[in-house]
C-alpha cells in the first residue's frame, strides 16, 4: 500500500503559512514555492542509494560515500506543477523533466491527457511527479496512469498540499504510489477547493487572475 509523509519540518511549515495568505504576491509566491519544493525534495530523496569509493583526503586515504547514479526524472503536471521543478532540481540537477497536461471534459468532468513528453528511457528512470495541491486526486491519478502506459515503474507523487479526499482516490488508484505532501488539509469545498488551502496555485504562481 502507498505510504503517504507529511514534511512538517519547521522550515517547511513557516514557508507554508506565507504561500497560504491572500495578501502575498506573484514574486513572493513563486520564491517560496521553489524554496518549499527544494526542502522536499531534501526529504524525498532521503534512500537515493549511494556507492563507496576510494578517496585521498589531505590526510590520508579512505573510503566514502557518492551518489550511485540513479536515473531520476521530474515530471510536472501543467501548469502549477511547473512551478516545483527548478526547486527540486536544485538538488538533484541531472534528472530529466518531462511534462503532463491534462484538461477537463466538460461532460465527464474527467481529467483528459492533452500533452505527454517524458524522456526516452521511462522504463529506467525513478520519477516525481510533481504538481502544488492534490485536490480531488483526479489528475494526479491520469497524470500517473500517462507515465505507467509509456513504461514508468517507480513513481512518487509530491505536492505542497493535499486534501484527504485527494489521498485516499490516489492511494486506492495506485496503490504503489507513496506520496510527499507538505500539508494535509480538512477539506475539499463545493468548488473543489482545498480548505484552507491557498487558493488557485496556477493563478498565484503566473499572475494570471
Ligand atoms: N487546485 C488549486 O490550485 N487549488 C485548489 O484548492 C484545488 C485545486
Amino acid at each position: 500500500m502507498a505510504k503517504v509523509y507529511v514534511f512538517d519540518h519547521p522550515l517547511i511549515q513557516h514557508k507554508l503559512t506565507y504561500i497560504r495568505q491572500k495578501d502575498t504576491g506573484t514574486k513572493e509566491f513563486r520564491e517560496l514555492v521553489d524554496e518549499i519544493a527544494t526542502l522536499m525534495a531534501f526529504e524525498a530523496t532521503r534512500d537515493l542509494p549511494l556507492d563507496e569509493i576510494e578517496i585521498e583526503t589531505p590526510v590520508s586515504k579512505t573510503k566514502s560515500k557518492v551518489l550511485s547514479g540513479k536515473k531520476l526524472g521530474v515530471v510536472p503536471i501543467l501548469r502549477a506543477g511547473i512551478g516545483m521543478v527548478d526547486g527540486i532540481l536544485k538538488l538533484i540537477p541531472a534528472a530529466k523533466v518531462g511534462h503532463v497536461g491534462l484538461y477537463r471534459d466538460p461532460k465527464t468532468l474527467k481529467p483528459v491527457e492533452y500533452y505527454v513528453k517524458l524522456p526516452n528511457d521511462v522504463e529506467e528512470r525513478d520519477f516525481f511527479v510533481v504538481d502544488p495541491m492534490l485536490a480531488t486526486g483526479g489528475s494526479a491519478v491520469e497524470a500517473i496512469n500517462s507515465l505507467k502506459n509509456r513504461g514508468a515503474k517507480n513513481i512518487t507523487f509530491m505536492c505542497l498540499i493535499a486534501a484527504p479526499e485527494g489521498v485516499e482516490v490516489l492511494k486506492n488508484a495506485h496503490p504503489d504510489v507513496d506520496i510527499y505532501i507538505a500539508a494535509l488539509d480538512e477539506k475539499l469545498n463545493e468548488k473543489g477547493y482545498i480548505v484552507p488551502g491557498l487558493g488557485d496555485a496556477g493563478d498565484r504562481l503566473f499572475g494570471t487572475k
